[in-house]
């Protein structure tokens, strides 16, 4: 691993000053070993803290820019006007988020570098009609990744040791109940059963892109996890438990409603129990 993902990108004249130390020689390397494993646990609990805030403030300016270009498809297909201005609504909170989670990771000790709109890649498969394409596009974003994310920041800030970190949390999830809802309001706008049921085909996919395999990895117990769960990241278990129950109990029989065969998308969670 570089020596700067260790160390952190915020402790700028520590990190200077140990990878000066470290092209000095074996004695200086030796110093530079001993200075980072006396870091406190709290001290590396906050480093690992600012990359994970640093890292969602990227997630929260991709997720703008998908709501930016929802809003605009809501209104070229049509949509009705209050699920256009909740994607707009939606585009604006997530900006605003982005500069939370910045403000954030700084407070912990890591800088985040200003970069510009990120690229976003289409969620829906190509091939589908746009209409499909669409639906596929907001249940993905909003039905499952924003449902989720409620979820999981309402046990976040019941979890936050730090004030800033459960007040930013706590502004952070009041939007993101309104983003969930988006979702399932267009739903009830415009779900049709060749829609539903290509969604269902497609939900273990749409799991897979979503969640990734980091949380279901199985690893040994991380003395950190404890200490960064009230700082922003709850245990791999406990995130893990929590999205199983938010998928079950509302995620799936919400599609459900809509007419989805979510058979796959519980067979897809149970494998990975
Ligand atoms: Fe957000
Ligand atoms: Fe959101």
């Amino acid at each position: 691993m570089r020596l700067p993902l260790l160390l952190g990108e915020g402790l700028c004249k520590r990190r200077t000053l140990l990878c000066g130390i470290l092209c000095g020689g074996e004695p200086w390397r030796r110093l530079l070993r001993s200075t980072v494993s006396t870091l406190s646990l709290s001290e590396r609990a906050r480093l690992r803290a600012a990359k994970i805030w640093s890292e969602r403030q990227a997630a929260e300016l991709e997720a703008a820019e998908r709501f930016s270009w929802l809003a605009r498809e809501f209104e070229a297909v049509g949509a009705s006007a209050s699920v256009r201005q909740l994607a707009s609504r939606a585009a604006d909170d997530e900006r605003r988020h982005a500069e939370l989670c910045a403000n954030l990771s700084r407070y912990f000790g890591e800088g985040v570098a200003r970069s510009g709109p990120p690229f976003v890649r289409r969620i829906a498969p190509a091939g589908m009609e746009r209409k499909d394409a669409l639906i596929y596009d907001v249940v993905a974003l909003a039905c499952v990744t924003e449902t989720l994310s409620t979820a999981l920041l309402g046990a976040l800030v019941d979890r936050a040791s730090d004030s800033l970190a459960r007040r930013t949390m706590h502004s952070i999830l009041r939007d993101e109940v309104s983003h969930s809802r988006l979702g399932w309001a267009y739903l009830a706008e415009v779900a049709s059963p060749r829609a539903m049921q290509a969604i269902s085909a497609r939900l273990p996919a749409m799991l897979q892109s979503t969640l990734g395999d980091e949380l279901f990895r199985r690893s040994s117990v991380d003395p950190l996890e404890c200490a960064v769960a009230g700082l922003g990241q709850l245990e791999r278990i406990e995130r893990r438990r929590i999205v199983r129950e938010t998928l079950e109990q509302v995620v799936f029989p919400g599609l459900e409603r809509f007419g989805a065969d979510v058979r796959g998308g519980r067979q897809w969670i149970e494998d990975r129990q």
